[in-house]
């Protein structure tokens, strides 16, 4: 169905202002349009200190003085991952938050309102009480682009009812090694698939009118190559020739370059040793003008620090590369003042003509072109009446919906699904079962996520209970010991919650631990099901025989009552695998297209049931 590369080479070197048959979708996109204008006659008027306030982004937790953001007319404000509102976290904490950094931006000489930018990867995951959907790998099992353009809009409602702006979403993520602790972040191991799927969301979050009250911009993420990496390392190294790096990896960004994406986000890693951050072939050369990219590329967190040379030369050569604004935190290895360094240093280096004022001008019109277009200028502040938004109960719905259809059957045997609702007693056990941290995983509340209960939600047995009528009794059994009368056993296994490089992992196999539960489980003589919460493919091993039925369930989120619909059958199962599923470690990294190819379960495998029974 997604042959292994969709897009012929030739598509991918067409200019997307020249080839497109269909009018682009925003005025940012257009040279020449009045948005174009306005933006060139902003610049015009405007110093070299305010353009370069344009081109910086602290985090709200690095802001040394909250006068600065009026003094040097900063650009952006973000919230990195766990930077949240000092107030609290309610969705009102976020918005009164948001307004507290919106007003002094207002006092400026020309008022250019901030873009406030969050990490709102499956749902508005910061905020506690929001949606939480599936993290993107499930969501790359549904195959569904509609119910992905229904995500992003609902996502978008979400972040809109806050004030937020801007989201770092979606990740066109090709993730091609599950060792890499990023792979749930990816939609698919092929590139054809990120792309339908990623273009889809974007539709969803930014709509067909930039300035609608509930539009939230997009930022396509990481470009280029981060799920390449030798090794799976996070921010390693991406070493190919150029034709395969544009097959794999650049092939996404055409399909989200015409959905409109404002902005792209630039990767961390390298390729063949070069650190994205200073390439100026692929950022200039191909993104801007080979594909015709005229929102902005923001860097990634710190990112610059990480070229060669020290911070003044990261500027410089990132600047000249292409970024056009700069992710500045607070971090343990640089001074709080960073922001106020880059601005003076980026100030010398215009001075010295290091970098060129061209360049400066171009930076500054591409940022304000995405903000004139928002609707930002006409409506600076929240709308507290779109607060109701923040985890509603059609939200939640959605969710649930999403999370059925990311379900992957990979075995079953015996008829062991679906559970029969007639069943006097089911057992679940397992440190997924009860858990809505585990089902989150990272990204949730906090950067890592947690175990527990960040947040609201439905765990999976809380989802089992509401599904089933008091005619079944439900219990719960962590390790599998007690299953005294059960008429089946559901295990639910899960990763513990990580984000980024600290889910890198040399070994995807299950514990010894997790296997004990399972012997348990078939010891007592019920049919068992395995229900994994995993941000990738595991190495199943003993587990595939033990037991009888085997389902993915990826990271769901906070609708856990989604699984318990479709293990009691009230649905059946439709997900396909968007990633290939190893036999063992050694088969890592396995793909669809590889040869020879001979994984456990193969790219766009799942089963379903017959009959239903009811
Ligand atoms: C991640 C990005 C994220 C950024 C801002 C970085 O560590 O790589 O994906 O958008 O932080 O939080």
């Amino acid at each position: 169905m997604y042959p292994r590369f969709i897009l012929p080479l030739a598509l991918l070197l067409t200019p997307f202002t020249a080839s497109a048959a269909e009018a682009p979708l925003y005025q940012f996109m257009q040279p020449g349009s009045e948005i174009d204008r306005r933006a060139h006659a902003l610049v015009q008027q405007m110093t070299l200190e305010e353009k370069i306030g344009q081109m910086t982004q602290v985090d709200s937790r690095a802001l040394l003085d909250h006068a600065d953001l009026t003094k040097y007319a900063i650009g952006s404000v973000l919230s990195g991952g766990s930077s949240d509102p000092k107030t609290g976290n309610t969705a009102k904490d976020w918005a009164d938050h948001y307004d507290y950094f919106q007003r002094p931006a207002l006092q400026t000489r020309l008022k250019i309102p901030i873009l406030y930018g969050i990490d709102a990867v499956h749902g508005h995951n910061n905020v506690i009480g929001a949606t939480l959907f599936p993290h993107n790998i499930g969501l790359g099992a549904t195959r569904n682009p509609a119910l992905l353009e229904e995500l992003g809009r609902a996502t978008a409602r979400e972040i809109a009812a806050t004030g937020i702006d801007w989201t770092f979403a979606p990740a066109v993520i090709v993730g091609r090694d599950e060792r890499w602790g990023r792979t749930y972040e990816s939609f698919a191991e092929e590139p054809g698939l990120v792309g339908e799927l990623g273009a889809a969301y974007i539709r969803g979050l930014q709509t067909a009118q930039l300035a609608g009250p509930t539009a939230i911009l997009a930022c396509a993420k990481h470009f280029l190559g981060d799920g390449g990496t030798t090794g799976g390392v996070d921010q390693g190294d991406t070493r190919m020739e150029e034709p395969e790096l544009r097959k794999l990896f650049l092939a996404p960004y055409v399909p989200a370059i015409r959905a409109g994406v404002a902005t792209i986000m630039v990767t961390y890693n390298s390729w063949n040793g070069n650190k994205l951050h200073g390439h100026k072939h692929l950022l200039t050369d191909v993104l801007k003008n080979e594909l015709g990219f005229r929102g902005f590329l923001i860097s990634d967190y710190a990112a610059i620090d990480q070229l060669p040379g020290d911070f003044k030369s990261d500027i410089e050569t990132s600047i000249n590369a292409g970024l056009d604004m700069i992710m500045i935190p607070h971090g343990a290895d640089r001074k709080p003042n960073t922001y106020i360094e880059f601005i003076n240093d980026l100030k010398e280096l215009v001075q010295a003509g290091r970098v060129p004022m061209s360049r400066i001008d171009d930076a500054v019109e591409r940022i304000l072109r995405v903000k004139l277009e928002s609707g930002l200028f006409e409506h600076p502040l929240a709308d507290p009446r779109l607060l109701p938004e923040v985890g509603s109960a059609a939200h939640r719905e959605l969710a649930r919906r999403a999370v059925r259809e990311s379900l992957v059957l990979l075995k079953n045997e015996k008829q062991a699904l679906p559970l029969a609702k007639t069943a006097k007693h089911l057992v679940l056990a397992g440190n997924g079962a009860d858990n809505l941290g585990r089902q989150c995983g990272g990204w949730t509340i906090d950067w890592q996520g947690s175990p527990g209960r960040p947040t609201e939600g439905t765990t999976i047995l809380e989802g089992f209970k509401q599904s089933l009528g008091a005619a079944t009794q439900v219990t719960y059994s962590a390790d599998a010991s007690n299953l005294a009368g059960a008429d089946a056993v559901v295990v639910v296994l899960a990763e513990e919650p990580y984000a980024e490089g600290k889910g890198d992992r040399r070994d995807l196999r299950l514990t010894a631990a997790e296997l004990a539960i399972l012997r348990s489980a078939k010891a007592g003589g019920a049919p068992v099901v395995l229900v994994l919460l995993s941000g990738r493919p595991l190495i199943l091993g003993e587990a595939l025989d033990l037991a009888d039925a085997v389902v993915a369930a990826w990271l769901p989120g906070t609708e856990g009552r989604g699984v318990a619909d479709v293990l009691l059958g009230a649905y059946a199962p439709t997900g396909k695998l968007s990633f290939s599923w190893p036999r063992n470690m050694e088969q890592i990294p396995i793909n669809v297209g590889d040869h020879p190819y001979d994984p456990l379960f193969p790219f766009g495998y799942g089963l379903t049931y017959g009959q239903i029974r009811k």
